[in-house]
């Protein structure tokens, strides 16, 4: 009896604890997650790198829809993306039972990524808010094209941009407006430096935890 109720308190303690990281391509988002990740006890699982591992892993049975999907800017089918993010976050606490902190980057993106997550994970995981870094169309495509010259990505150029602007701005603004709503948005100017952007992200995280 007892041990089944310590049993049962482990797990629930063991729940993990989830900050999603939005904002536009290029807000900053990675960068901020790196800087968090090395003060805070958190794992930094960015859907965007997971689905771009996933596209050269051999035998990936999704890699050339990936592949066109990333081009495109367009968001790719949740089940797809939800299945690496529930995996990577298994393969963390597997690993280590104390790391059950996630900073989840990229995600959710449209109404689709949204309902994957209520499908997949709700009651398994505590969403604690999100971080919405804040930034200007204008300067998340100069970071992005910046970016462009030593990334080797496939969509830091121009056209593919234009497509990643239109997808932010019609299926992900709804999705932060949605938690603004809900009171869970914590918004961060994302235009600055980027150590003057972590100092703001530093007091928040000290209020929050
Ligand atoms: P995201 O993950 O949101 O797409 P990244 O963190 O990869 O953005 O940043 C995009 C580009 O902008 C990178 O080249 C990065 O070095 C640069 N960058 C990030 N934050 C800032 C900042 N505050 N000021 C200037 N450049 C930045
Ligand atoms: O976040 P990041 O800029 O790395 O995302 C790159 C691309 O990966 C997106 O433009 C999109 O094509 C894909 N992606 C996705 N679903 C997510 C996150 C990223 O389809 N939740
Ligand atoms: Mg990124």
């Amino acid at each position: 009896m007892l041990f089944r109720l310590f049993g049962t308190l482990l797990r629930v303690s063991m729940k993990p604890q989830v900050v999603f990281v939005l904002g536009g391509p290029g807000a900053g988002k990675g960068t901020q997650c790196t800087k968090i990740v090395e003060t805070y006890g958190y794992t930094h699982l960015s859907a965007g790198d997971l689905l771009r591992a996933e596209r050269c892993r051999e035998g990936s049975a999704d890699g050339q829809l990936i592949d066109s999907y990333i081009k495109e800017g367009k968001i790719v089918p949740v089940e797809i993306t939800i299945n690496l993010l529930r995996k990577a976050m298994e393969e963390t606490m597997q690993a280590d039972e104390g790391k059950c902190r996630f900073l989840i980057d990229g995600f959710p993106r449209n109404q689709d990524n949204l309902q994957g997550w209520a499908a997949v994970m709700d009651g398994k995981a505590d969403v604690r808010f999100v971080l919405f870094f804040n930034c200007s169309n204008q300067v998340c495509v100069e970071r992005c094209l910046e970016r462009g010259k030593s990334s080797g990505r496939t969509d830091d150029n121009r056209e593919s941009l234009e497509k990643r602007i239109q997808t932010y701005l019609q299926s992900t603004t709804p999705i932060i407006q949605l938690y603004e709503q809900q009171g869970k948005l914590r918004t961060v100017d994302a235009s600055r430096s980027v150590e003057e952007v972590f100092a703001d992200v530093k007091n928040l995280l000290d209020r929050e935890s």
